[in-house]
Parts: C-alpha cells; sequence; structure tokens
C-alpha cells in the first residue's frame, strides 16, 4: 500500500518538513505576565513534534503589540533565553518550529499597555468582542491612529523580533496577518481610514504587511518566512469584512509569491465555522503563490487526506485537535479516535489540560 500523500515529506521553502501535518499556532495563555515561557512549553512542544510543522502559538513583537495577559514575547533577551529550550527539545525530537510573530493592534486594553497608554491602530475605531487581562475578559480599549512617522519604528521591531527569533534557535518566522490583529487592521478597508501611503487603495492598505515581510525576510532569508492570512474571518473583535476581499487578497499573494515566501497559511472561511469555500475563491488565491500552501480550519482526517492527495495544499495545519492528541500525527495515521479537549483547557493554568490530561473515565 501506498503511503498516503499527508504522511509523505516536503518542504517548505528552505523548510524541510517530515510530513504534512502541521500544528496550527496556539495561544495557550501560560507564559508569565512578563511574556516569559515557563518549561512546561518544552514539554508541550516536544510532546508534539511528529508533525512536520510546528507554528508555535502568536507571540508578542513589542509590549504595545500585547492584546492578551499571559501570552509570551519575543522582544527582550529573558524572551529568547526562555525560548531557546523549546526549539532544542522540539529539535531533539526530530521536530521543526517556527514562531508567529504577532501585534495585535486594537485589540488591546490600556491594562496591558506601557503606563495605560492606548492600542494603537491604523485608525482609531474600536473592536468588539473581548480581550484577556489579568482581570478576566474585558472589552478592548478605544485605540489611537499610528501616525506615519511611528510606521518605521514598527517595522523595526519586526525585525527585531525576527533576530531574537534566530537567536532563539526557530526554523523560521510566520508573520501573523490574520485573525483582526494589526496587519489584517491595516489590510481590510472595514478598519483602515488612513489617507496617507497606507490607507486607501489595496496597494496602500497592504504596505506595512509587505513591508515587514521584507523586514522579517531581511533577517531570515524569504525562504524561512510564512503569512498567515484569514480573508473571511470576522471572528475576532467583530472585524468587518474587506468590501473586496478576493481583490485585496490577490493583490498581497501575489505580492509575497514574487518576494518568493517560503509558504502561505490561510485559515479558510471563518474561525471555528464554515470552510467559506463558496464565497471565496481560495484556489484562485492559492493559485497566485509559487510557494506552498498550508490550508487550516476544521479539517478532519479525510478532509486532510484529500486536500494533500489532490493538490489543493501542501500541509494541512490542525488546531484544536493538536491540544488534547499529542500524538496526532499517528492518530491520524491509524485512524484512530481523537480526544477532544474541554474549552476550559484552551487558556491559561499549568500542566493540567496542556502538558497532562486526565483522561475522562469510560462511562
Ligand atoms: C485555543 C486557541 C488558540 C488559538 N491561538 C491562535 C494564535 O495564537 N494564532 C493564530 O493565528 N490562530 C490561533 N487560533 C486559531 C487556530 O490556529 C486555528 O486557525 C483554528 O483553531 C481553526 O483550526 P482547527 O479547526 O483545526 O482548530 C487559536 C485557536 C484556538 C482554539
Amino acid at each position: 500500500m501506498t503511503t498516503p500523500t499527508l504522511f509523505t515529506p516536503t518542504r517548505l521553502g528552505a523548510i524541510e518538513v517530515k510530513n504534512r501535518i502541521a500544528m496550527a499556532p496556539l495561544t495557550r495563555s501560560r507564559a508569565g505576565m512578563d511574556g516569559v515561557q515557563t518549561p512546561l512549553a518544552a514539554t508541550y512542544y516536544a510532546q508534539r513534534a511528529s508533525a512536520g510543522l510546528l507554528i508555535a502559538e502568536a507571540t508578542n513583537i513589542s509590549r504595545q503589540g500585547r492584546g492578551y495577559a499571559y501570552t509570551p514575547g519575543i522582544y527582550t533577551d529573558a524572551h529568547v533565553a526562555a525560548w531557546r529550550p523549546v526549539t532544542d527539545a522540539v529539535h531533539a525530537a526530530g521536530g521543526k518550529i517556527v514562531l508567529q510573530l504577532w501585534h495585535v493592534g486594537r485589540m488591546s486594553h490600556v491594562g496591558l499597555q506601557e503606563g495605560g497608554a492606548a492600542p494603537v491602530a491604523p485608525s482609531a475605531i474600536p473592536a468588539g468582542g473581548s480581550v484577556f487581562t489579568e482581570q478576566g475578559f474585558e472589552p478592548p480599549s478605544m485605540p489611537r491612529a499610528l501616525r506615519t512617522d511611528e510606521i518605521p519604528a514598527l517595522i523595526e521591531d519586526y525585525r527585531q523580533a525576527a533576530l531574537r527569533a534566530q537567536a532563539a534557535g526557530f526554523d523560521g518566522v510566520e508573520v501573523h496577518a490574520a485573525n483582526g490583529y494589526l496587519l489584517e487592521q491595516f489590510l481590510r478597508d472595514s478598519t483602515n481610514q488612513r489617507t496617507d501611503a497606507y490607507g486607501g487603495s489595496i496597494e496602500n492598505r497592504a504596505r506595512l504587511t509587505l513591508e515587514v515581510v521584507a523586514a522579517v525576510a531581511g533577517v531570515w532569508g524569504a525562504d524561512r518566512v510564512g503569512v498567515r492570512l484569514s480573508p473571511l474571518s470576522t471572528a475576532i473583535g467583530d472585524t468587518p469584512l474587506d468590501s473586496t476581499p478576493m481583490q485585496t487578497h490577490g493583490y498581497l499573494v501575489a505580492k509575497l509569491s514574487a518576494m518568493g515566501v517560503a509558504y502561505l497559511h490561510v485559515m479558510e472561511g471563518q474561525m471555528h465555522g464554515g470552510n467559506g469555500a463558496d464565497a471565496f475563491d481560495i484556489r484562485a488565491l492559492r493559485a497566485a503563490f509559487a510557494g506552498a500552501y498550508i490550508a487550516n480550519n476544521g479539517y478532519e482526517r479525510q478532509t486532510a487526506l484529500d486536500a494533500t492527495a489532490q493538490g489543493r495544499a501542501d500541509l494541512v495545519a490542525f488546531g484544536r485537535a493538536f491540544i488534547g492528541n499529542p500524538d496526532l500525527v499517528a492518530r491520524l495515521r491509524h485512524n484512530r479516535p481523537l480526544f477532544d479537549a474541554p474549552q476550559s483547557s484552551y487558556f491559561g493554568g499549568g500542566a493540567d489540560g496542556y502538558t497532562d490530561f486526565t483522561q475522562p473515565q469510560a462511562a
């Protein structure tokens, strides 16, 4: 019997992977308030190292980029020192791991910002939804619009974070331009009402993402940089869609392709909702990109087998399934049942529901 494509090796730019299963980035909110990972993170990621690619949880590129308590950072030497055992443990277990670079933009709260400052955004339009502070879930604070002259320093924050990710031993980085955070806020005309070179036309709204990717690629080489997009998701911040998602993302993806970016990682459809295949031509988006394509959102064993066998995706990223199934690759391979981790284990806490699960007793 031939091995199904899902379990065969491939490469994303310069990153060689042993199978087509990626672990989607998953915020688990188990770092310190200073953004320093605990030693548990090394155990957690190493447990999942049979995935072809681990995409480590969204990680703040700066203090300003923070929107949730207990999320990790990559902007101090202490952050680098705390990530190093994670990458070492993953590599010792035969895995590959990239870091997702995160700036939340308006999805933040004054209580998480230096000196109680307002969060920054393309325009002063408040987000919906909620962010997680030390006090629990709270509505995001009113943001202020970034001044044009602040943008070079913002791009420099991404570059410094990319350098630190390299010092921490990652195999590459994923620029988080999805899920209603800063770069997507710039991309969508629903959240970007700027009149400078970073607002208005599609070219202008895509500019910040492209400049960030160029800066990060200057550190890593484009063949170790991926980009995450979510053209159809409104889930985080109740962020309204762009008025022309296909054109906006089509333009961006063609530019990323020309830059030689290693992979595109698309959250297809609405987060934890429908796959959205009818509302958006994911295949056209993929066709516009020369590098590898990672599909995500609601994939199951059969849909992942099909997508990779039919060449619709190079890899499939699984999110929730990896929380309760560190051995997901083996379970998919042998068609074993999956454990459905309770949502109460997702964010915060210690080892329980992170590196350990008390398996529920059979009824
Ligand atoms: C607990 C949790 C944390 C998440 N954290 C992140 C994150 O840090 N970065 C990100 O881009 N997406 C994040 N997501 C979205 C997942 O990466 C993924 O897109 C989503 O769960 C859909 O995939 P799935 O159906 O396989 O779970 C998170 C999802 C969950 C459930």
